[in-house]
């Protein structure tokens, strides 16, 4: 089923904002996100029922938060939304939880799209963008995939970053690059 790597928004009963990378299946109206065990954002879900999709170009915020460099971002209220959304999203639509399927690693959470906003235009692909995408997946399994891998794949990623990257795909590039380098020195790897 198609995947979409956007930002979720969600908070907690005493509104502390949590901000997380998560792909999504997008269907009809109809979003599924499918957080692993354990995570904040799944405690939220469950806690408060909703969430917010940001959909987002600036892919500084997956290269950020998985990293651990840069864990917070400007977030702006909704209407009268607990949950608040990326400032700096494209798009972003609001969800309501419907329902959960219980799993032991991975459930499945469905939600309705309740309301959807668009803010910036769609300004066609960008392959520096993919790479910093496939990277930030490549970091967040830092630990479980070996290390030659991870370089290998890091090396093909980077001929897309090279020839087409701006300042913000450049940035996020060198944090990953960051957390890989602070990654093996810590394990010895
Ligand atoms: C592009 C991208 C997609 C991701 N998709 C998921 C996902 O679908 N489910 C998940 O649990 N983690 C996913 N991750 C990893 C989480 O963002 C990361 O583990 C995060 O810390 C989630 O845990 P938290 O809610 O406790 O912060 C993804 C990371 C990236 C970079």
């Amino acid at each position: 089923m198609k995947i979409h790597e956007v930002i979720i928004t969600t908070c907690d009963k005493n509104c502390n904002h949590h901000i997380a990378p998560m792909g999504i299946n997008i269907i009809d109206n109809k979003v599924i996100i499918k957080p692993f065990k354990p995570s904040k954002t799944l405690d939220n879900l469950k806690e408060s029922k909703c969430a917010i999709v940001n959909f987002i170009d600036d892919v500084r915020v997956f290269a950020g938060i998985v990293t651990g460099i840069k864990r917070e971002w400007s977030l702006e209220k909704v209407s009268d939304n607990k949950v608040m959304r990326l400032k700096d999203a494209n798009a972003h639509f609001t969800l309501k939880v419907k329902a959960e399927t219980e799993d032991k690693v991975r459930p499945e959470i469905s939600c309705e799209i309740i309301d959807r906003k668009t803010y910036k235009p769609f300004l066609g692909f960008n392959r520096a963008q993919f790479s910093v995408i496939e990277a930030a997946v490549l970091v967040s399994r830092l630990g479980r995939l070996p290390m030659k891998k991870i370089h290998e794949e890091i090396e093909y990623l980077k001929i897309g970053l090279d020839k087409t990257a701006g300042n913000i795909e450049l940035e996020a590039w060198s944090w990953i690059e960051e957390k890989i380098r602070s990654f093996e020195i810590e394990h010895d790897a």
